[in-house]
C-alpha cells in the first residue's frame, strides 16, 4: 500500500519525505487500554472532519484507534471519556477497544499516532519485535517507524506534547485530555491539508 503522511514531520519531527499524491489518509490513534485517550481522540477527529456523514473531508480515507494493552479488549470507552465528548456535542461515537494488530495496522495507516512516550516506544518496539519474527521486512519497518508518531507533534507547540493517561485520576484529567483532543486534531488536519496542497 502506498503511503501519505502529508510530507513533512517524522516521529521525531524530522523530515519524512514528501507526499506525491493527494490520496486520502488513513488515521490510527493509539494509547496504552483504547479506553480513555485513544478513543477521545478518534470521537473528537471524526467530528473535526464530519467522518461518516455526507460531508467528510474527502482528505481522510480512515479513522480508528487502539490499545498497546489488551486488558479491556471489547468494552466501551471509559464512561468519563463519554461523558466529556457529549458535553461537547459529539453524541453519537461507538468504539469496542481492540489491541493494535501487527503488522496490519502499520501497513494499513498512514498515521500512527501514540499519545504518551511509552505508547510510542512500546509501537516502536511491536515493529522491531514483529521484524525479528519476520512477520515485516527491515525496509517496510524502517517506513512503519516514520508514521509512528506522538500526537502532540501537532500541537502548535515548540515541545511535543504527551496526552497524560486521565484513567486513575478525577475528571479533570479527562478535560485537559479533551483540549489537546482538539487543538491536535486541527494541527494534524492542517498538516493533511497543507501535504495534500503540495500533492
Ligand atoms: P487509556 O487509559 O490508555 O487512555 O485507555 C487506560 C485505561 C485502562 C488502563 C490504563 C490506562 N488499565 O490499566 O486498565
Amino acid at each position: 500500500m502506498k503511503h501519505n503522511n502529508g510530507g513533512k514531520l517524522g516521529s521525531d519531527g524530522d523530515d519524512v519525505g514528501s507526499s506525491t499524491a493527494s490520496k486520502p489518509v488513513s488515521v490510527l490513534f493509539v494509547c496504552l487500554g483504547n479506553i480513555c485517550r485513544s478513543p477521545m481522540a478518534e470521537g473528537v477527529f471524526r467530528d473535526l472532519t464530519s467522518f461518516g456523514t455526507d460531508d467528510q473531508t474527502p482528505l481522510i480515507a480512515d479513522v480508528d484507534s487502539c490499545g498497546t494493552g489488551a486488558y479491556h479488549a471489547g468494552d466501551s470507552p471509559d464512561p468519563r471519556t463519554i461523558k466529556v465528548l457529549r458535553a461537547n456535542n459529539i453524541t453519537s461515537y461507538k468504539h469496542a477497544a481492540r489491541k493494535v494488530r501487527v503488522p496490519e495496522d502499520f501497513e494499513e495507516f498512514d498515521y500512527v499516532l501514540a499519545m504518551d512516550l511509552d505508547n510510542l516506544e512500546d509501537l516502536k518496539d511491536m515493529v522491531a519485535r514483529g521484524v525479528k519474527r519476520k512477520v515485516i521486512s527491515a525496509e517496510a519497518a524502517e517506513d512503519m517507524k516514520k508514521r509512528v508518531m506522538l500526537y502532540g507533534t501537532f500541537g502548535g507547540k515548540s515541545k511535543k506534547e504527551e496526552v497524560i493517561d486521565p484513567y486513575y485520576g478525577g475528571g479533570e484529567g479527562f478535560e485537559i485530555a479533551f483540549e489537546q483532543m482538539q487543538r491536535f486534531g486541527k494541527g494534524l488536519l492542517e498538516h493533511i491539508q497543507e501535504g495534500a496542497e503540495k500533492a
